[in-house]
């Protein structure tokens, strides 16, 4: 159903009972012909999700959200991008905050959502880039909402944590509410406000933890550059890691 909340973000819902993945079908579209910039694809069955960094999403069938979002920020230059991946994930963080109130929700650097310690949100942003400029970016969203039972122990749903199924329709229309006004905050170049609520949200901030790379280190998250990369302080001096 088309949310009645927003001003161009789910307008145009292409619904798939069942597809590979989103993103390549948002792809699809998107060389097919001009597709209207909040364009949504949605599906209840995907057979092939893609993940971050080749790795595959399972998602169960018709328990949770599947979807990839058509934007075109034009306005956004390359240097720049991990903005749409810090909005994506306050998107759904802010919707966790709505209907999980007393949950402990966070951000994971670089873009996945934990509830209670465990992923429940991935996000996977692939773009179009046309002379320094985001032509268009498909932004893949999955979002487990009523899935009971889980491969990884690593992994959660909004519904495992409380014991009380959701609405699907509702926390959709909610997720392109929050998304549809971020992104217009970024539109309008609000991007140290995008930036504090990302750094404020996310796990390991101004905190000593251990990280890991070829051996383990003691470390303190001081920055996210516009670029994505990870700034943190360690006793050697700052570091910074890829996205
Ligand atoms: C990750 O955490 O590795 C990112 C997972 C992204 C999954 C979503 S589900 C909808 C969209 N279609 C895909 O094939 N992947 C993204």
């Amino acid at each position: 159903k088309i949310p009645a909340n927003t001003l161009f973000v789910g307008k145009v819902v292409e619904y798939m009972p069942s597809c590979h993945s989103t993103n390549d079908s948002a792809r699809e579209l998107l060389l097919q012909h001009d597709t209207s910039e909040g364009t949504v694809v949605i599906t209840d069955n995907q057979t092939a999700g893609k993940g971050q960094r080749g790795n595959s999403w399972f998602s169960a069938e018709g328990a949770n959200l599947t979807m990839s979002l058509i934007m075109k920020p034009n306005f956004l230059t390359v240097s720049k991008q991990f903005y749409l991946n810090m909005i994506s994930s306050l998107a759904v963080k802010r919707v966790l905050n709505d209907r999980l109130p007393d949950a402990n929700s966070q951000v994971k650097w670089p873009n996945d959502v934990l509830l209670n310690n465990r992923k429940v949100c991935g996000i996977l942003i692939e773009n179009g880039i046309k002379r320094q400029f985001l032509e268009h970016s498909v932004v893949g969203i999955g979002l487990n909402v009523n899935q009971k039972a889980f491969g990884l122990a690593t992994a959660t749903s909004m519904s495992n944590e409380i014991g009380i199924a959701f609405s699907l329709q509702s926390v959709f229309e909610k997720l392109l509410g929050q998304f549809e006004a971020l992104y217009l905050k970024l539109k309008a170049e609000r991007y140290s406000e995008i930036k504090d609520e990302y750094l404020q949200n996310l796990i390991g901030f101004n905190q000593w933890r251990k990280y890991r790379s070829e051996y383990v280190f003691d470390g303190q998250i001081v920055d996210v550059l516009d670029s994505g990369q990870l700034k943190l302080a360690t006793q050697q001096g700052d570091k910074l890691f890829d996205f």
